[in-house]
């Protein structure tokens, strides 16, 4: 591993959790996440030229075209809190096309996660869950329900959260995810989403702690 912060992908079908995940890692590490979902979400609700050709996408399930979404992450990337503090890409890349070209700007993770979580279980999370729009924190109507009454009255639902968009989604994700693993196949990690959000994120937390510590030891040894 060359040293610097830490690089991390997270990947998974809609709802296996990387979101909730993200904002564990983001809190423990500090790391700048970079989600295509949400800065294509704020492209969408600030009307942007980006926003209205997404919009159509995203509704119907389908990825947005790769050179939109590249670009939007590429300049992210470029930021200088990125270079200090190390990322941690969510939902990116999606595609082969996206994948190379990470690969030809030899820009490449330390880790590459992947939450695994039955279709089933994947619908009724989506179907359940709510946004704070003022925090971002993301809640399940059954399973993590808003602490207050003050957040209750403001959580909204996601436009393509509807049971048919899921599926669609859902489609999408299985159609490209296996032409993006080749290219990560040395730093994939495939983890168990379906448990308690705790017990995933310990697993994630190892996994990440044992990359810190093994750059550390070999500062030393230098
Ligand atoms: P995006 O926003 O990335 O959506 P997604 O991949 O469908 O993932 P989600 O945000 O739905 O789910 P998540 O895995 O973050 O789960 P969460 O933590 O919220 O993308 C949206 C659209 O943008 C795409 O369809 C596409 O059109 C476009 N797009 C984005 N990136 C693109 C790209 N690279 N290229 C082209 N187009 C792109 O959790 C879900 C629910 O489950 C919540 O209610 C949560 O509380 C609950 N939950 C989480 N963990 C657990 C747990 N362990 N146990 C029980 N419940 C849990």
């Amino acid at each position: 591993r060359e040293s610097g912060p830490l690089k991390v992908m997270i990947s998974g079908a809609p709802a296996s959790g990387k979101g909730t995940q993200c904002r564990m890692i983001v809190e423990k590490y500090g790391l700048v996440h970079i989600s295509t979902g949400d800065l294509l979400r704020a492209e969408v609700s600030s009307g942007t030229e980006i926003g209205n050709k997404a919009k159509e996408y995203m509704d119907n399930g389908m990825l947005v075209p790769d050179q939109v979404v590249t670009d939007m992450v590429v300049s992210r990337l470029s930021q200088h809190d990125v270079r200090e503090r190390g990322w941690l890409l969510d939902g990116y890349p999606r595609s082969y096309a996206q994948a190379q070209s990470l690969e030809n700007m030899k820009i490449r993770p330390d880790i590459f996660i992947v939450l695994e979580v039955p279709d089933d279980i994947l619908i009724d999370r989506c179907v359940g869950r709510r946004l704070d729009p003022e925090t971002g924190k993301i809640y399940h109507i059954k399973n993590f329900p808003p602490e207050n009454d003050e957040v209750s009255a403001r959580i909204v639902t996601r436009s393509d959260d509807t049971f048919e968009k899921v599926k669609s989604r859902l489609e999408t994700y299985k159609q490209n995810s296996e032409s993006v693993l080749p290219t990560y196949s040395d730093l994939l990690n495939q983890i168990d989403g379906n448990r308690q959000v705790e017990v995933v994120f310990k697993e994630i937390d190892s996994l990440l702690q044992k990359i810190c510590d093994n750059a550390s030891a070999s500062k030393l040894a230098k």
